[in-house]
């Protein structure tokens, strides 16, 4: 088993230096599908899921070189549709990219239906209405999604009843090569949709309005390969931001887009925090107790549902009364009872958690129980007396690339340890 061991507390000051966006990769790579000829994809984290995704795509008829720690080359014109393997797919949600990138190069799909960060339903029930939109027949009545477009894909209008990243990805990649346009309302807005767009028009795609509720996507008759590289990880960027605070410290966080972080960046002032922004880093210090605050999370560009649990972590050191509302999820407070374990106030009433600090954090074994659940262990670790262990780190090493030398490097106490199962 895999742990990792944390000894605070201690001020942590360097420079940190944030890799390209999971969130973008995954729809990125799987949308290599729809690409005739070899693209390179650039700035790509080193994290577990975008290796899950190569090995789905290898498995599939991809062939990928690795050009260096960041960069490849992955051609998909021997890759055949319906071949994902199931034991890969179900590990993490983004395995459903692979439908709208299989419907909109071959006109049908067949792919086990994902798995991914539990927190409660995760239904895909918006982006089955996008396929049927474009004249996909859908069937999931067994432990697969699958489509067959009888007629073959044809533009259309189509209107999310709920803001959805996956489905407004999964739709752009199932209808730049459809006949005729697709109008998407009530998108997303998300930079990974802006990052997916961009790529897919590298490749000779028509699409305009990403970024906005309202995207337009022309189809053509086929995509070029092209050289692209993946927008920086603001969830990560995120991350660091509130590492800093959450240790006293001084981070500069290098390799960021300052107006995606906007919605942090403004909360974490309102507690107190000192952010400056340059070009393309932060700097953010913390050198005065922390102020209680109220947050919803919301789609973008409200506050960001993945920097919950982090952000939840810093209130609890705040002093009075705090409140955090999850706007996107039904239940993503489970986190909650492992920070309980560490000296937490904080109490879960549906989707409202009230916190009341501050909270001296202190020493404990606790659990990663999902991906950003696990980021926040760490952040109140690093604030707390004592060594803590952290367990089901998979869940971390997910999403966050070397997240245990990014820390050390900048003087936390950090290191990953495997313990030998006992038979
Ligand atoms: C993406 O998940 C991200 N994952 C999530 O990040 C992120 O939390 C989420 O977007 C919101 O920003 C990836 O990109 C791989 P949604 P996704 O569809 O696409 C409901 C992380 O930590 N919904 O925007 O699954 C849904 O239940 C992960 O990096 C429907 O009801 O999120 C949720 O309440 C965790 N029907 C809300 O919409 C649908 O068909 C938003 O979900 C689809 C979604």
């Amino acid at each position: 088993m895999e742990k990792i061991i944390v000894n605070g507390p201690g001020r942590l000051s360097g420079t940190v230096e944030i890799n390209g966006m999971k969130n973008s990769a995954l729809g990125i790579l799987f949308g290599c599908i729809l690409v005739e000829g070899p693209c390179i994809i650039e700035n790509l984290p080193g994290i577990k899921d975008v290796t899950l995704c190569l090995d789905i795509l290898a498995a599939m008829g991809a062939s990928i070189t690795r050009l260096n720690d960041t960069s490849i080359e992955i051609d998909t014109q021997n890759v055949r549709g319906g071949t994902s393997p199931d034991e890969l797919v179900r590990k993490m949600r983004a395995s459903y990219y692979l439908v709208g990138a299989e419907l909109g190069r071959f006109g049908c799909a067949r792919v086990g239906l994902p798995g991914g960060c539990d927190f409660g339903v995760r239904p895909i029930d918006q982006h089955i209405k996008a396929f049927q939109a474009l004249g996909t027949v859908v069937d999931t009545s067994g432990d697969e999604i699958v489509c067959r477009a009888p007629n073959g894909l044809h533009g259309a209008n189509m209107f999310f009843d709920v803001v959805t990243v996956g489905g407004t990805m999964n739709l752009m990649l199932a209808a730049v090569l459809a006949e005729g346009t697709t109008v998407i309302e009530n998108a997303a807005r998300e930079p990974h949709i802006v990052d997916l767009a961009n790529f897919l028009g590298s490749c000779g795609a028509e699409i305009s309005g990403a970024g906005t509720d309202t995207i337009k996507i022309k189809g053509v008759s086929r995509l070029h390969g092209c050289t692209y590289a993946i927008a920086p990880d603001m969830i990560e960027a995120g991350t660091y931001m509130i590492v800093a605070a959450a240790t006293g410290g001084e981070l500069r966080i290098n390799n960021v887009i300052p107006k995606h972080l906007e919605s942090i960046t403004s909360k974490l002032e309102e507690m107190g925090v000192q952010i400056e922004e340059l070009d393309d880093a932060l700097i953010v210090r913390r050198e005065q107790p922390l102020k209680p605050i109220k947050l919803k999370t919301r789609p973008y560009p409200g506050f960001p549902t993945d920097m919950q649990p982090q952000i939840a972590v810093l209130l609890c050191m705040a002093g009075g009364k705090s409140e955090i509302i999850e706007g996107v999820y039904e239940n993503r407070f489970r986190y909650t009872e492992e920070l309980r374990r560490m000296g937490a106030d904080i109490a879960v009433d549906g989707n409202v958690a009230t916190i009341n600090g501050p909270t001296e954090f202190h020493q404990a074994r606790v659990r990663a129980v999902d991906l950003r659940a696990g980021a926040a262990m760490i952040i109140a670790a690093l604030a707390a007396c004592g060594r803590t262990e952290i367990e089901d780190i998979y869940h971390i090493e997910r999403g966050y690339d070397d997240i245990v030398g990014k820390l050390s490097a900048v003087g936390a106490d950090i290191r990953r340890v495997v313990i030998p199962d006992v038979d």
